[in-house]
């Protein structure tokens, strides 16, 4: 990944840490991924993008002392909240700043790669769409799964963050980037094509319940505006050479999508595809 775009996800997230858990559709995402990842004890575990351990600390209570977890992320702000919740709950959990797209320099599997060293189970729980090359990234995740092991991850369906969707519409009219790659993922069958080209066998995949559903009217827009570009991911939008541009953009492009009937109905849903590495 470019170092620029790795450094604003960095400090996007480093911004968010201590506020994240407060994310109720994070932390029972987070919860259902160890239902999904059908965990064993004793199997080890790695969590990429893992943020402040709301899976890995799950995965731990179910692995017990005699498993292994190790939790990876960028943001030392987001791991830093993740080693102290370890702490406190007396777990043993290794939390590495690294990025994910590339493990390689990373020592978390003993040079042989004997197969017994490998993990059972990786999980990567709504960062999928923060790499700009998942294709590269899940080929050199399979490189540290067993033979059998299994891969969970999602991203989020098309429709489901119409705020996020907005500012990436109208991020190059106002020479914004945004290190979210939604053009990626319009279909759940795109997330099918990922791991069937990095030579997985996909076991499931499926669109979760709604974690919240939000009603969203055009005569509150603006306010929606204001109150996004106070939060860690969208404040470039609010920079004052750009903020009135991008409100006027912001505003115009709500109004598009909601069209005559002026509101939008908000489901937070993902698209999550269990899959597993051929013996
Ligand atoms: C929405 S949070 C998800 C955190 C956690 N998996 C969860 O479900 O709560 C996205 C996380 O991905 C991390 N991240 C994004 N790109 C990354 C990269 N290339 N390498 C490592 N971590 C990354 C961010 O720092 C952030 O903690």
């Amino acid at each position: 990944m470019s170092q620029t775009q790795l450094e604003v996800v960095k400090s996007m997230y480093d911004e968010r840490s201590a506020q994240y858990d407060e994310s109720d559709v994070h932390v029972r995402q987070a919860q259902d991924y160890i239902a999904w990842a059908n965990l064993k004890a004793g199997e080890k575990l790695l969590d990429l993008a893992c943020g402040t351990g709301l899976v890995a600390i799950g995965a731990k209570h179910v692995v017990g002392k005699s498993g292994r977890v190790v939790g990876i992320d960028i943001s030392e702000g987001m791991l830093n909240v993740a080693r102290r919740k370890a702490e406190a709950a007396g777990l043993e959990i290794a939390f590495l700043n690294h990025d994910v797209s590339d493990l390689s320099g990373l020592d978390i599997v003993p040079k042989d790669h004997s197969d017994r060293l490998l993990f059972d189970v990786i999980t990567c729980a709504s960062a999928l769409i923060l790499l700009p090359d998942p294709l590269q990234a899940v080929k050199n995740w399979k490189s540290v799964l067993r033979p059998g092991g299994r891969l969970i991850t999602d991203v989020q369906t098309k429709d489901a963050n119409v705020v996020m969707n907005i500012f990436s519409a109208i991020a190059s009219a106002v020479g914004e980037t945004v290190p979210w790659h939604l053009h990626l993922w319009q279909s759940q069958q795109a997330l099918a094509t990922l791991m069937l080209d990095a030579g997985f066998h996909v076991e499931r995949i499926f669109e979760t319940e709604a974690y919240a559903r939000t009603h969203y009217h055009l005569g509150t827009a603006s306010e929606l505006f204001e109150k996004a570009v106070n939060n860690a991911m969208f404040k470039g939008f609010g920079r004052a050479e750009v903020r009135e541009k991008a409100k006027e953009l912001f505003i115009q492009k709500f109004a598009e999508i909601a069209g005559l009937k002026g509101t939008i109905d908000e489901e937070t849903t993902y698209w999550v595809i269990v899959v597993t590495r051929p013996g």
